[in-house]
């Protein structure tokens, strides 16, 4: 899989990683349960490393912290999750228990989730970014009418990461959030790339271009994805599902050319 460069650390992180709400919001005892250490080898075995969970999730980190656990060989997982919490304490409270449940004594990105008391967090999340409890720092957010405060922190604050609704028919980020993220320096994480599934209905029944072969995808779900891959501010898409042929297949979106801009403004035509 391609990765891209986190720009505050040169590391780099492959393109397309894994969203746990819902899907991984699953006890053992639901059948669904069984269907989930086949969704992380989807991912792990084309070269994906980002889970992205949250408190917010229900069950979701438990459940990732257990099959990671299990999982062998030894998992490569790049672990994100969020605070979703008011007060100094609580977030603390919140965020040792994220570690607890994910069964892990480093998450890689700690996000301030739809920025919730973000003022609070931010000075816990930079100490244990020097303490090395958390690697990275992010804050996230879903709806358009979040981005001038979005755009506010990030103009104020320096941040690793910002996780943000992108989908092929919800671009609003193309026009200030993302420069601002290239220009400052900030990794991108787009969130329901398929708008939580809505895209996909919009876009079952239409045929794919007939160029879709020339960029690898053979799917309007990879293609939704490449669509998001091919814009040079982001660095990494994390469609959710609990669904392992949905994980193989979104995985693909991570190979082979990107899209042209004449490739691009084709496929926003078709979505209006
Ligand atoms: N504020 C925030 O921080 C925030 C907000 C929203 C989301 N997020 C994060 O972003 C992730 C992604 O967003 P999302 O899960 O809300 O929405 P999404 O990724 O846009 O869409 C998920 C839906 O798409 C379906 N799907 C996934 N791959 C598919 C495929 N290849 N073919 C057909 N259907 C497919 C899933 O079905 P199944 O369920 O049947 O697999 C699910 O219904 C979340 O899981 C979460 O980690 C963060």
């Amino acid at each position: 899989m391609q990765t891209r460069a986190i720009p505050s650390s040169n590391e780099s992180l492959p393109i397309v990683g894994l969203g746990t709400y819902r899907g991984f919001d699953v006890e053992p005892s639901q059948p669904a349960y069984k269907d989930l250490p086949a969704v992380l080898d989807a991912l792990f075995e084309k070269g994906g490393k980002l889970i992205d969970s949250s408190p917010m999730y229900g069950r979701a980190e438990q459940t990732t912290g257990e099959l990671l656990s299990i999982h062998e060989p030894r998992s490569p997982a790049f672990l994100a999750t969020k605070v979703w919490t008011r007060g100094r304490e609580e977030g603390i409270a919140q965020m040792e228990q994220s570690f607890a449940l994910l069964q892990t004594d480093r998450i890689d990105l700690m996000q301030i989730h739809n920025l919730l008391d973000w003022r609070t967090h931010l000075p816990t999340l930079r100490h244990w970014k020097e303490a090395g409890r958390i690697r990275y720092i992010g804050i996230t957010h879903y709806t358009a009418s979040a981005y001038e405060e979005v755009e506010a922190v990030l103009k104020a604050e320096p941040v690793d990461f910002l996780q943000i609704n992108y989908a092929l028919d919800d671009r609003g980020v193309e026009k200030r959030l993302l420069p601002l993220c290239r220009e400052r320096g900030v990794a991108v994480i787009c969130n329901r790339p398929f708008g939580g599934g809505d895209l996909l209905a919009k876009l079952k029944d239409k045929p794919l271009p007939g160029w879709a072969a020339q960029v690898g995808v053979k799917s309007w779900p990879q293609l939704a994805l490449k669509y998001l891959l091919s814009h040079s501010a982001v660095t990494c898409v994390i469609p959710g599902t609990g669904n392992p042929r949905y994980m193989a297949e979104n995985v693909r979106a991570g190979f082979g050319p990107m899209l042209t801009d004449a490739q691009r403004q084709q496929l926003i035509a078709l979505v209006g």
